[in-house]
């Protein structure tokens, strides 16, 4: 295939918008299609587009138009399932967005659907791409730090935005705190781990945010803190620090790895900060000083986006992938097992206790 690979956005909004102007600055894809449901999403986008195409707000015209060879799927969480499950008809390569689905029975009744997908299938999961922490991911990967034993991952941060329809209030539409936001981390401690999920442990509330919001007369349900520990089958210890009325944080995230031999640790600037480079520190036991090395992001990738430039480079990876006919490195499987430990941090919060991951059929 030696044309453009020709994208279709189905939701149009905050995230969609990113995928926009990050397929924007790649040569060898562009944005040809447009759907939904709402006006000014589309309208939006279209500004930041600023040339024709098509537009639907209805997928199954968009799948029947036949126009485009990838559909990234950038909906409201709660619709993925049946977004997927009528997306398959078209067989065109899949970008969709975390979390897979809101819960692990949905996951696994999309991924039994997909076993024969004649396209790409890859759930976006953007923090992998970070490139601080890809370079930290390769070091762990590479031994630096000898066999990892911890996994530490701070994540302070403003609170919820406003999505169209406020659909990201409540835990029904979301999957819960530790479902939609913190998919993302839950797979970032699986891949470096190299290992599965054997249970979880979670503290957490919403003690801060949106408890002064009414939507058709209900107060917001969504974790706004938590402590989350996972153990792994191959004894790493991971832990998840996540507190989203901590805005005036230099870092948005802060990672740490311990490992039998040493320490690496690195941080991600929070968006609002503009700064686009962050330190990597590596330092062995028995040495006096650590190794220090500044990882900086193009800043006209950092621009294209509020994931620190990750948003690209799962990009130029997803094509890749479609270009070579290859599996993709996010896998459905990867994504079930995300909100798999996510659910299961709702549910140790819920009911006090330990959640076994073997009370998940996976
Ligand atoms: N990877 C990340 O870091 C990241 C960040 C933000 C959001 N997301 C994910 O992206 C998805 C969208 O989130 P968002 O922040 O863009 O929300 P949003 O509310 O800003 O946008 C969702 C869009 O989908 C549209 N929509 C709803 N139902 C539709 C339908 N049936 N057909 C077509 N369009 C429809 C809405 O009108 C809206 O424009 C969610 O799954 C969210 O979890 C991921």
């Amino acid at each position: 295939m030696t044309e453009k690979i020709k994208y279709a956005i189905i939701g149009a909004g905050c995230m969609g918008q990113e995928h926009i102007l990050n397929i924007g600055i790649i040569d060898d894809a562009e944005v040809v299609a447009l759907c939904d449901t709402s006006e000014q999403s589309i309208k939006e986008s279209l500004e930041l587009l600023n040339y024709e195409v098509a537009i639907f707000n209805d997928y199954n015209d968009l799948i029947e138009a036949n126009i485009a060879n990838a559909f990234i799927i950038a909906t409201p969480n709660f619709t993925h399932i049946d977004v997927l499950k009528d997306v398959m008809k078209s067989g065109v390569h899949l970008l969709i967005e975390k979390p897979l689905c809101t819960t692990v029975k949905d996951c696994q009744e999309f991924e039994k659907l997909a076993e024969n997908y004649p396209g790409v299938i890859w759930t976006a999961m953007e923090y992998r791409y970070m490139p601080p922490v890809q370079r930290m991911i390769k070091e762990i990967h590479n031994n630096t730090i000898g066999d990892l034993k911890m996994l530490s991952i701070r994540e302070h941060r403003f609170p919820f935005l406003h999505k169209v329809d406020d659909w990201n209030r409540f835990a029904i539409k979301t999957g819960g705190t530790l479902v939609e936001k913190c998919c993302h981390f839950f797979d970032l401690m699986r891949l470096i781990a190299q290992s599965e999920p054997v249970k979880v442990y979670a503290s957490g509330n919403q003690d801060v945010n949106h408890l002064d919001e009414t939507y058709d007369g209900m107060t917001p349900d969504i974790l706004d803190n938590a402590f989350v520990i996972v153990d792994f089958e191959n004894g790493v210890r991971a832990f998840l620090d996540i507190c989203m009325f901590a805005e005036n944080s230099e870092y948005q995230e802060e990672l740490c790895a311990v490992g039998s031999i040493g320490k690496i640790e690195t941080e991600v600037p929070s968006n609002a900060s503009g700064i686009t480079n962050s330190d990597i520190r590596i330092g062995m036991r028995g040495e006096q000083t650590a190794l220090k090395e500044n990882i900086t992001v193009d800043p006209k990738i950092h621009e294209a986006g509020h994931h620190h430039g990750s948003t690209y480079y799962e990009h130029t990876s997803f094509i890749k992938a479609i270009r070579n006919n290859t599996k993709p490195e996010v896998s459905l499987n990867d994504g079930l097992i995300a909100v798999a430990i996510g659910e299961a941090a709702e549910k140790s919060i819920k009911e006090g206790r330990v959640v076994q991951m073997s009370e998940f059929n996976l």
